[in-house]
This record gives C-alpha cells, structure tokens and sequence, in this order.
C-alpha cells in the first residue's frame, strides 16, 4: 500500500510524531478563502490555457463554490490527517467532483499555491489594518479637538517640563498612526506580485498564462523569479516590522495612560467600560485595557522576531520551517 498523498516510493504511513508536528491545519485553515479564491483563477486560466477542458473548470469552480460555504457555515471537516488547508480542500473536492478534482492541481505545486495565499492573506489584512488606523486616527482627533484648550504638563524625564494642551498632545499620536499607516501601505505595494506559476521552484512546462492569474487576484503582475516566488517571506517581515513600529507605538500610549491614571499622577479618569475594580480594596480603578494593550503589543513585536529567525539561515527555495511562517502573522 502506498501512502495515500504521495503514492510512488512510499511503502509506510507517517509515525505519529511526524503527523503531529507535520501539520499545519489549525493555523492555515484561516487561509481558505484565499486557497479557494486562487484555485478558481488558476482553473479559469488552465481551461482558457486548453490545458484542462471548460467542463472540467466550471465543475472546479462549483466545487470550489461548495467548499466555500461549507466553510463559512462551519460543516467543513477540517482532517489534520490531510496535514494543511491545501489538501483539505482538493481533498474534499475529489469528494465532490470526482477525478477533476485533480486535474486542478496541474501545473502548479503546494509551494507557489502557499506563498500565493499567504500574500494575498497578508494584503487584505493590511488593508483591515489601514481601515482600523484610519478609525482611531479618527477617534484622537475628535478627542483632540475637544480638548484643544485644556492645559497640562509636557514631561521630560518623567518631570514636569512646560504647560502643553492634552489636545496636542494626543495629536502627536495621530501622527504616528500616520506613518504607521505609510509603512503598512508601502509593504502592501511591494507584496503585490504573484507567485502562482513558480510551481514547487523552477516553473512549469506547462503553457500557462502567470499574466492572467496575476490580474485575476488583483496582483500587478507576476514575480519575475520562480526560486524567489516561492522562497521569500520578506513580505511577511515587512509587514511585521511596519505592525512591529506600530505596536511600540500603542504601547507608548498605552503606558502614558497608566501613568496618567495612577493616582500619584492624576491627570485622567478611564471610563468604567475600560476599567476594573477589587473588592478587597475599593479605592481602586485599575487600568486594565491599557496594561493588555501594553502586553499584547509585546507579542506583535515576538512574531517579528520569531519570523526573522525562521527565515535567517534557509537556502533556496522552500524548506518546510517555512511552514512556520504563518504562525505569528495570524
Ligand atoms: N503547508 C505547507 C506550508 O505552509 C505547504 C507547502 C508544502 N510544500 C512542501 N514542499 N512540503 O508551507
């Protein structure tokens, strides 16, 4: 019997140490909607290719449709035996289509397919990240302008230095929110590229249109080489640094209105709906959303550095640590 994934030279099934530390599913199955978005255009371009046939394609893109639903409506089964959310998907598709199943599979490999999916995850993330930035842009600035005349003290060392206005001060946030969202914006233009048609590193034979997958996902174009298309992860990084700068920045905030709030400071009141009490010691209005934004920006800033040594010392192309990657950014 050969294994049931990779048939040929395979005589025994996975140990099931390996299985365990082979998959992936709890993490990459949040990449479906992508996986299936990218599995529909490169079906449409194999048929216009005539590389699979038109009716091979729609019942493609049916099944596809199919999974789609079962999945937002939660009757999926997600198998961690099918190791990632690749297989989980052709795999239910076979069920549901029958031997076309696989001929979706040409000309492409797990390799590009991930590093696709993974790009397009991360851009509509940022563009999630950039309308929440722009919403609290919003917030400090309304915030602001309500405050445009009310003195306080501006530190330096933690002393009082010169009278400010709690206006400007918040605006300075703003600011910072502002170039927080350039650098999101200047990783997603350069993340923009596809890397569908790399295959598993050195292209295919097949006569594929990389042109038409790209557009149909919204990329610019498609990368221009194959081992870095399915290789890199710089986008991932870039996108983590950028989120990284910003976490520091929340958690600056986050800091000065603990301090703002310390009854040895006294300069704001947090609303009820933002802080917690103690029955033992009543006195007490405790900060807590301000001190979990201060600690969960700390593990924004671990996944950087998580990803960087992932990716540090692997040769080209892929290598399977790279299955690691997602685990931060999600
Ligand atoms: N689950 C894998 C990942 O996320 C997909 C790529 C597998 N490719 C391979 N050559 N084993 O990296």
């Amino acid at each position: 019997m050969s294994n049931k994934m990779w048939g040929g030279r395979f005589t025994e099934r996975p140990d099931e140490i390996m299985e365990d530390i082979n998959v992936s599913i709890d993490v990459d199955r949040h990449l479906y909607a992508q996986d299936i978005a990218a599995s529909k255009a490169h079906a449409a371009m194999l048929a216009a290719q005539g590389i699979i046939t038109a009716g091979d394609a729609k019942n493609i893109g049916k099944g596809l449709d199919t999974i789609l639903s079962e999945i937002t409506k939660g009757s999926f089964e997600f198998k961690r035996a099918l190791e990632d959310i690749h297989m989980n998907v052709e795999s239910r598709l076979s069920e549901l289509i029958g031997p076309a199943a696989g001929r979706l599979h040409t000309a492409r490999s797990r390799n590009d397919q991930v590093a696709t999916d993974f790009r397009l995850f991360v851009r509509d993330t940022i563009d999630d990240i950039d309308a929440s930035l722009a919403a609290y842009q919003q917030a400090l600035a309304t915030r602001a302008l309500e405050f445009a005349g009310t003195v306080m003290p501006g530190f330096t060392h933690l002393q009082t230095a010169q009278p400010v206005t709690f206006g400007h001060h918040l605006l300075a946030y703003v600011e910072m929110a502002g170039r927080d969202r350039g650098r999101f914006l200047d990783a997603r233009k350069r993340l923009n590229e596809s890397p569908l048609g790399a295959a598993a590193l050195a292209g295919t034979s097949f006569p594929i249109d990389r042109h038409a997958t790209a557009e149909a996902l919204g990329f610019e174009r498609p990368m221009a080489n194959s081992l870095d298309a399915v290789s890199d992860r710089d986008f991932v990084l870039e996108t983590l640094s950028a989120a990284a700068i910003c976490a520091v920045h929340l958690s600056r905030f986050a800091e000065e209105i603990v301090i703002w709030t310390s009854p040895l400071v006294g300069l704001i009141k947090l609303s009820d709906k933002f802080t917690t009490g103690s029955s033992i010691m009543p006195q007490k209005r405790n900060p807590d959303a301000a001190e979990l934004v201060r600690a969960k920006t700390g593990r924004v800033i671990g996944a950087l550095n998580g990803l960087l040594i992932v990716m540090k010392g692997l040769p080209l192309a892929y290598q399977k640590d790279m299955q690691e990657d997602k685990q931060g950014a999600m």
